[in-house]
Parts: C-alpha cells; sequence; structure tokens
C-alpha cells in the first residue's frame, strides 16, 4: 500500500471516528465517550498530516500546534461553564479565520498557473464565509464577555446596508473569478470580515448561542471549501459534518424558543420590548406570595412527588450540587423526586444536562419536556430554581407576548410550585410572568444556593 493510500485510509477512520462521535454526543449517557473518540480521530488526522509527504514548513506546523496547545488547553480547563458560549465563540472564529487563510495561501501561490474554476470558487467560498465566521465570532465573544454592549446596536436603514455590503461581496468574489487578482481578493476578504461584524451587531448578547452555531455551520462550510482546495478529502468530511451538525442545532435552538431563525437574526430581540401583551419588564406592585424555607421545606418533605425545573438562575448560582443534595434528602424520606429539563433552559443547548451532570445526578432523573410535561397534574410540588421563561404560560396563552410559541414546562398544572429566585426581576425575555400573582405559587427570595441549603436543612428537620 503506498503511503497515500494509508493517509487516505487513516483519513477515512478518522471521518467515522467524527460521526461515531456527533453520535455519542447526542445523549449525555454516550457524551464523553463521544468527546473521547472524536478527540482520538483528530489525533489520528493530525497525525497522518505529517506521514504525508506533501506536507512542509513542518517546523512551522509544530510550533502553531504547541501555540495552539499553550493557549488552548489551560483555556478550556480554566474556563467557568457560564461562560463556555464565549469560548466556543473564540474557537469556531479561529477555525474559520484559518480556513480563510488556508483559503488566501493557496490563492495567491497558484491564482495564474491555471487552476480549475471550481477550485477557484471554493476559494472565493472559503474566503468569504471563514472570514465572516472569524469577525462575526468575535462580536459575539466581545458581547458574551461583556466586553462590549450585549444589547443589540441598532441605527435605521440597516438591513439595507447589510444587504448592499452582502451584495458587493458577491460582486467582488465574480470579480476575483474572472481576474484572479489578489489584490481584489484582499479587498473581498475585508469587506467580508466587515460584513461579520455588521451582522452579528444587531443581535443581542443572548441570542449569541444561536448566532454561535450558525457560524460554527459557517466554519465547518468554509474548511470543507479548503479541502476541496487542498484536495483534502477527510476536510471535506470533517467541514461537511460540522456544517450540517450546526445547522441542525441552530434551526433546533430557535425552534425550542419558538422564533424563527429570521426573528433571532433580524429581529433585534432584547433592545425594545414591545408594550404588547405580556411585555412589562421588572415586575409588578401586585402582591406574590412569598413563603419561608421552614415552610416550603415540609412542604417539599410531605409531598409523594417533586419535579425540580432548573434554569439559568441554577447556573448563575453554581447550585448544581445543593440542588443534588436536596433531592438525596428527599428521595432518602421517600419522594420521588425527577428534573425536568427545557431544551433551552439556560443559554446554551444541553446547559442543565451538562451542570447536573457535573453534580452526578442519575441521567434516568432527567426528564426531557415532552416526557415529563403530562407528569405534572400528578405532581405535587413544581420547584422551579432559577427558571422563568420557560415556564412562562403566557409563551402557551399570551397572543403578542414575545415567547408565544415557545414550548414550555407545564409548571403550573402542578398541584403548588415553588419558585426559587433572588426579585421579581423578569428573565432573558424580559417579560413578568402571570404564574408569579397564581395563589398556588410561593416565591422563595434570595440566591439559589443558599435558598436550596435552606430547604435542604429544613426538609431534614421535618
Ligand atoms: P430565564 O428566563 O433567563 O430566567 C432566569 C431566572 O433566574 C430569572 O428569573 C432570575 O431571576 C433567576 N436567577 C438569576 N440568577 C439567580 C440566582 N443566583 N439565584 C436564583 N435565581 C437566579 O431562564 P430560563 O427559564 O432558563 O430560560 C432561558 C432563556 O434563555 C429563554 O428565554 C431562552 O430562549 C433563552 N436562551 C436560551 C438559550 C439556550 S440554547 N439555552 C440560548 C439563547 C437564549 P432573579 O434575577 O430575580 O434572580
Amino acid at each position: 500500500m503506498s503511503i497515500a493510500t494509508g493517509v487516505n485510509v487513516a483519513y477515512l477512520f478518522a471521518a467515522v471516528c467524527f460521526i461515531l462521535a456527533l453520535k455519542g454526543l447526542t445523549s449525555p449517557k454516550t457524551a464523553r465517550y463521544g468527546n473521547a473518540i472524536g478527540a482520538f480521530g483528530m489525533v489520528v488526522a493530525v497525525a497522518m498530516t505529517f506521514v504525508n509527504r506533501s506536507v512542509s514548513n513542518v517546523a512551522l506546523i509544530v510550533v502553531a500546534i504547541a501555540a495552539g496547545v499553550v493557549i488552548g488547553v489551560p483555556v478550556a480547563r480554566l474556563v467557568k461553564m457560564t461562560a463556555m458560549p464565549q469560548m466556543v465563540a473564540a474557537f469556531n472564529g479561529v477555525g474559520g479565520g484559518a480556513a480563510a487563510l488556508v483559503d488566501i495561501s493557496d490563492f495567491t501561490k497558484h491564482a495564474h498557473s491555471g487552476v480549475a474554476i471550481w477550485i477557484q470558487v471554493a476559494v472565493v467560498l472559503g474566503v468569504i464565509i471563514g472570514c465572516i465566521s472569524f469577525s462575526g465570532s468575535i462580536i459575539a465573544f466581545l458581547k458574551l464577555q461583556e466586553v462590549m454592549t450585549g444589547t443589540p446596536i441598532t441605527y435605521k436603514g440597516q438591513q439595507a446596508v447589510n444587504g448592499l455590503i452582502g451584495l458587493g461581496i458577491l460582486g467582488l468574489g465574480g470579480t476575483v473569478l474572472s481576474t484572479t487578482s489578489s489584490p481584489v481578493l484582499a479587498i473581498m476578504a475585508g469587506i467580508a470580515l466587515l460584513f461579520g461584524i455588521a451582522f452579528v451587531l444587531p443581535i443581542g448578547g443572548a441570542d449569541m448561542p444561536v448566532v454561535i452555531s450558525l457560524l460554527n455551520s459557517f466554519t465547518g462550510l468554509a474548511v470543507a471549501a479548503s479541502g476541496f482546495v487542498l484536495h483534502n478529502v477527510l476536510l471535506i468530511v470533517a467541514g461537511t459534518l460540522v456544517g450540517a451538525s450546526g445547522t441542525l442545532l441552530t434551526r433546533m435552538m430557535s425552534k425550542a424558543m419558538g422564533r424563527s431563525l429570521a426573528n433571532v437574526l433580524f429581529g433585534a430581540f432584547g433592545k425594545v420590548q414591545e408594550s404588547g401583551a405580556g411585555a412589562s419588564g421588572s415586575g409588578e406592585d401586585r402582591p406574590v406570595r412569598s413563603g419561608s424555607a421552614e415552610d416550603i421545606g415540609t412542604m417539599l418533605a410531605y409531598a409523594q412527588k417533586v419535579v425540580i425545573v432548573p434554569g439559568y438562575g441554577l447556573a448563575v448560582a453554581q447550585a448544581q450540587h445543593t440542588v443534588k443534595e436536596l433531592a438525596d434528602v428527599l428521595q432518602a424520606k421517600g419522594v420521588e423526586v425527577d428534573y425536568a429539563i427545557h431544551p433551552v433552559a439556560g443559554r446554551m443547548p444541553g446547559h442543565m444536562n451538562v451542570l447536573l451532570a457535573e453534580a452526578d445526578v442519575p441521567y434516568e432523573q432527567l426528564k426531557e419536556m415532552d416526557e415529563i410535561n403530562s407528569d405534572f397534574p400528578s405532581t405535587d410540588v413544581a420547584l422551579v430554581v432559577g427558571a422563568n421563561d420557560v415556564v412562562n404560560p403566557a409563551a402557551r396563552d399570551m397572543v403578542g407576548s414575545p415567547i408565544y410559541g415557545m414550548p414550555i414546562l407545564d409548571v403550573d398544572r402542578a398541584q403548588q410550585v415553588v419558585f426559587l429566585k433572588r426579585s421579581m426581576r423578569p428573565g432573558f425575555a424580559g417579560i413578568d410572568n402571570e404564574l408569579f400573582y397564581d395563589p398556588k405559587v410561593t416565591l422563595l427570595f434570595g440566591d439559589a444556593k443558599d435558598s436550596l441549603a435552606k430547604l435542604v436543612s429544613a426538609v431534614k428537620a421535618s
């Protein structure tokens, strides 16, 4: 077997690893295995690149890998779970930028040597998409890291301006193809970078996970384009997998938020809440029932079935271990405990699954929305820990509400509902929750971790 054939067989093996990795990542139970097999496939792929005799500049590649390891490993190990979206944004941006650079380098080397037109098309697309992904991801990172404002930055006629920039890029792309001019390619890349910034600026900080997923799929396409340029089958396969899975994830997230992708991208969500139904903001002066930890602890201890509904506040309070402790003491008293997982609870896909897995909550206790919703009428207490929008009945009942149409966890159908939150402030969507004023609802104000610790003591004492 020639070296080239051996390399291609190894690439095929790596591609299979990537597919198995995606499969593994579809369930919390198999996610670690999925991650490991994906990493293994990547090691094989990188090692094979060195075996491939056509690779030059090996020393430079080793330096680049070393720099990536020195920066990437500590960043990935130290990042807080709540800062994961911006880390993904940063890594994704670097990937898009790298794909664009590879294409630019190849173009400048071969532009005048009669390269096939489809390779040139791949170069132009790779540069455009990679540049958009790079600069867009940087803006997403800056917004999430709160280096710049997370509120949408909008101005009159913005979409028309963005449309014109997009058309300009396409025009320049056509010019590059007909003239093979490197300066025109550079101008096109610069304007694509500008477009990435302009495209992400009007999107609100909390919508960034959806945007990052979309940019991630762009990076995948840019990488696949590089694969065509370099005649590298693995890059084509891996890029296509990233492109396809990123697109699916983007669609699933938008759907779970009850919004179209167009609304996420162009709706400037979070800029100004319409004064229409249900969009009022920071709470009202209507009375709510707030309870003591002792009373709620007794209510929980004497329940037969408790469903815990975690949300963004659980992540902010880092209360995953304390919530598990509460579930354990309740179970020790014979109470049946489940966790209801909404697909967009928190701020990133799988946020609650990851948090609860960190606290070793058994997977069998995590129930998806469709599975648990029919259980709420027979639930004695729904304990909502730092969640708001994902349990807001306005999504079901209030036409015109910004979250109308978003599927929710039907906690309002439980016998009693307890909310753990710090204040009457709304959640991500910025709208009131009518449920707070329902007579069967009790609020326990305070940081979720403190409140849960008090509940643990109260349950133990009852
Ligand atoms: P939210 O509706 O944002 O509500 C979070 C609640 O947690 C708030 O009511 C807040 O009230 C409370 N909270 C914050 N810090 C707390 C703390 N330390 N202790 C106790 N409570 C605390 O969260 P959710 O119900 O999880 O909904 C998620 C929202 O994010 C949805 O609108 C979804 O569309 C959006 N979103 C999700 C994603 C993904 S992929 N998950 C991506 C983008 C957007 P206080 O301030 O009064 O404490």
